[in-house]
């Protein structure tokens, strides 16, 4: 990227956030491989979040906190919506909502028309797992490592329409693509309507070949749903390029959005297909995706800070922001694949993860490892005993350093040699 598209993407206006021209002008030139390791560089991203000096934050895949700029700019909508109140209900609410719409859109790569704000990926893919018209004998797939809650609205579905769902695991070191695949196509029959998919899975952090998954579904007449929770903002790929029909994502976890922010995509010529969960003067048949998306009176102002969260990501750069994510995790990674009593459940392909990995210790329950790593070394994180995998989930952010996976690296090094666990 030269400097002019540099200072195009990363938007003028943002430049000041971080650094001076002579600077910014040193990095934009910069391998985006090469600045993943300019740790000047990431030190003053870093000085932009408040972080708690009591623990090592590396679980940032649940909830990754807003960036300083982001959360004082939230709370001056707070305040702002206080102020004017039902006035900027009624006059300004829905003319804004359209245009920060219209930017997470062109961020996505799809048309405003086909994409809404939501609240979470949640109420994203539930929309359309329970907005799609059943009939008793449909069949669904998706996989053991899918997000228990989204196989739980399948379930619910099965319960209410009869319809049948397959689920197929995946294998954490694929030898190709291609088996990946198979696993999928062999689940499907001709009953077969949906498929759900995750683009990231939220434990391991395996990174799914999403567009030949979507391909092979499509050349047996069979649509398809991503859980893209964990990978917008994340690594870099836009929506409808993966060619599905649907894609839900939360904006809380890797844009920095404030609690309770995300997105849902349909494409446009499903819209019309699906039922509303809310009622709203618009009807099914209507191809107006604004129709999915009728949740009342609402905290706005969240919403609004999304434009503040869009202009933080794109100072730092996607495709930056996406090396040293994936620099980080391989970081760690790297020092404790192959240890003896250490199990990594993240692939060993870094093209299939970026920040999210997953590491256990033969013999020792995940939620211990968690428990030891918070009391012991002031690392944060979380247990997972799930669909085989036993282990504590690790996410570095933008603002994790190096050294702070040193000492991760240190611990499981002492846990692994069965050091000081137990006492
Ligand atoms: C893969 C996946 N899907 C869906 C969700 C639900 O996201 P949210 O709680 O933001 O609705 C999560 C949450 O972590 C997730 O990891």
């Amino acid at each position: 990227m030269n400097k002019r598209e540099f200072l195009r993407t990363a938007g003028g206006a943002s430049l000041s956030l971080f650094f001076t021209p002579g600077l910014w002008a040193k990095y934009a030139e910069m391998p985006v491989e090469r600045l993943a390791e300019e740790e000047a560089f990431w030190l003053t991203i870093r000085g932009k979040y408040r972080l708690k000096p009591d623990y090592i934050n590396l679980e940032s895949g649940y909830y990754s906190m807003q960036a300083q700029p982001v959360l004082e700019a939230f709370i001056a909508r707070v305040r702002e919506i206080n102020y004017e109140a039902s006035y900027y209900l009624r006059t300004k609410q829905v003319p804004n909502k359209a245009a920060i719409r219209d930017q997470l859109a062109a961020m996505a790569g799809c048309s405003p028309g086909e994409l809404c704000i939501t609240r979470n990926t949640t109420e994203s893919l539930d929309t359309v797992i329970a907005g799609y018209d059943w009939k008793q004998g449909d069949e669904a797939v998706m996989c053991q490592q899918d997000y228990g809650h989204m196989l739980a609205q399948f379930r619910l579905q099965a319960r209410r329409h009869g319809m049948i769902n397959k689920i197929v695991s995946l294998p954490i070191d694929p030898k190709s693509d291609d088996e990946i695949v198979q696993l999928y196509a062999n689940a499907i029959t001709p009953r077969t309507r949906l498929m759900m998919v995750p683009h990231i899975v939220n434990i391991t952090g395996q990174i799914l070949p999403v567009k030949k998954i979507v391909d092979m579904a499509h050349s047996k007449n069979v649509d398809v749903m991503v859980d893209g929770a964990h990978a917008f903002a994340h690594f870099e790929y836009k929506i409808p390029d993966l060619g599905c029909e649907y894609y839900g994502a939360s904006l809380h976890k890797w844009l920095g959005c404030p609690l309770g922010t995300g997105i849902l995509y349909v494409r446009r010529d499903k819209i019309a297909t699906l039922w509303p969960i809310y009622g709203d003067y618009r009807m099914t048949e209507d191809a107006d995706i604004m129709k999915l998306n009728h949740t009342g009176t609402h905290p706005v102002h969240t919403d609004l800070a999304i434009t503040s969260a869009i202009a933080f990501h794109n100072a730092i750069g996607a495709r930056r922001k996406e090396a040293r994510l994936r620099y980080l995790q391989t970081y760690w990674t790297s020092k404790v694949r192959g240890m003896p009593n250490v199990v990594l459940y993240t692939p060993t392909d870094p093209a299939r993860s970026c920040a999210i990995a997953n590491v256990g210790i033969n013999g020792m329950d995940p939620m211990e490892l968690a428990k030891y790593l918070l009391e012991k070394d002031k690392i944060w994180t979380v247990g997972y005993d799930n669909a085989g995998v036993k282990g504590v989930r690790i996410t570095p952010h933008v603002f994790t350093q190096p050294k702070e996976l040193d000492k991760l690296v240190a611990a499981i090094t002492r846990y692994a040699k069965h050091a000081p666990v137990g006492d």
